[in-house]
């Protein structure tokens, strides 16, 4: 890598995040994406270094227990099975399941299923925007009804051992910021540590985080905070940690466009610089990433073809001529043909720039 940005001081976050006896290192996480961390995203992720912990897709509660009894009773999952949500590969540990449901009994049945299969802990969704969502009670429509984030929180804590963790929004909308409570609720219970992305359901992803809630839940409890949301560079992780005094800093959006922030983020705590990728770091990181999606197509809940336009959107932002090449990829038909246009794409990029 090169194109060095450099600084003067070199600045600190902390190196570890304890969820119980769950140990992270560093103190940087994964923000759990539907459509995105599948079990290939975050492999990848994790080889590229510098990240503490990854987190599945938010998989539905109802959904694990239909697969739990289909696998019990000898069938086959289906294709779109949410148990291809919570495939993980040995060197992807240490993972979290994120669940979203809204019956408290539902909910610790399927924990109980996630411990099952080796996750080494779980955490619940109390702050997906989406409609649909919402609708049936999940996600952050339950930061409306306190009373059963409690009973949810509370059932799921007795029903399983592994580290637990919730992660939610500040509130419905700015009239209703709850997240303080939510906070005191999860400690009070046991869990384990509360991840808080500083937007209320209200604002979707609009606006910006305001990262005065994330410093005033970790006033309001002792254990650790996570805090979550607008960190695009390593510049920001440091302003966040240093913001709200918070334990951990979990990154969604900037992992998917810039999969090296993580290892960016120690560069830059350790030296006050960081390398910045070349175009040939860019194709071999798209190139691995598309051959793994290929490789593990029967792992994840979505079809390749699409699932590599998807990533090109994300992957060709700093590309140069990148338009180009996401256009190309759109225009491609099937797999192999994606791949070849990523080849033809780049050699003639890096002969053009010798
Ligand atoms: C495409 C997409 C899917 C998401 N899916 C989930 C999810 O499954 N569970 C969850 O808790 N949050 C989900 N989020 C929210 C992120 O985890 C994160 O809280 C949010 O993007 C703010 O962080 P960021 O500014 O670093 O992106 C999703 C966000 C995006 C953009």
């Amino acid at each position: 890598m090169s194109g060095r940005v450099t600084l003067k001081t070199v600045p600190s976050i902390p190196q570890k995040l304890c969820f119980g006896p769950l140990e992270l290192s560093p103190a940087v996480t994964l923000a759990p994406m539907a459509g995105v961390t599948d079990t290939v995203f975050r492999r990848f992720i994790r080889n590229l270094g510098g990240c503490g912990l990854i987190m599945t897709e938010f998989t539905s509660s109802h959904g694990i227990l239909a697969d739990d009894r289909r696998r019990k009773g000898g069938k086959k999952p289906h294709r779109r099975s949410s148990f291809n949500y919570l495939y993980f590969e040995p060197d992807e540990h240490p993972i979290v399941a994120q669940l979203f449901g809204s019956d408290p009994q539902v909910l610790a049945d399927a924990a109980r299923v996630v411990e099952d299969l080796g996750f080494d802990g779980v955490d619940m969704n109390f702050g997906c925007p989406v409609k649909k969502v919402v609708k049936c009670n999940g996600g952050s429509g339950l930061l409306r009804d306190l009373p059963l984030i409690e009973e949810i929180l509370t059932a799921v804590r007795k029903a399983v051992s592994i580290p637990f963790t919730c992660k939610f929004r500040t509130g419905w909308d700015d009239d209703d910021i709850v997240c303080c409570e939510v906070g005191k609720i999860a400690e009070q219970v046991g869990l384990q540590g509360v991840a808080l992305h500083g937007r209320t359901r209200a604002q979707g992803y609009s606006g910006t985080a305001n990262w005065d809630w994330i410093a005033a839940l970790k006033q309001s409890v002792s254990i650790p905070v996570v805090g979550n949301g607008d960190v695009f560079s390593p510049e920001d992780a440091v302003r966040m940690f240093e913001h709200t005094g918070c334990d951990g800093v979990m990154i969604g959006r900037a992992a998917a466009s810039n999969p090296w922030i993580f290892r960016q983020i120690q560069q830059y705590v350790a030296t006050g610089r960081y390398d910045e990728p070349t175009e040939a770091d860019r194709y071999r990181m798209i190139k691995d990433y598309y051959e793994l999606l290929v490789e593990k197509q029967d792992k994840i809940s979505g079809e390749v073809s699409g699932k590599m336009k998807q990533f090109a959107t994300y992957f060709t932002r700093g590309v140069r001529n990148g338009s180009q090449l996401r256009k190309a990829i759109y225009r491609a038909e099937g797999p192999e043909h994606v791949l070849e246009t990523v080849d033809r794409f780049f050699e003639e990029q890096l002969v053009s720039a010798a």
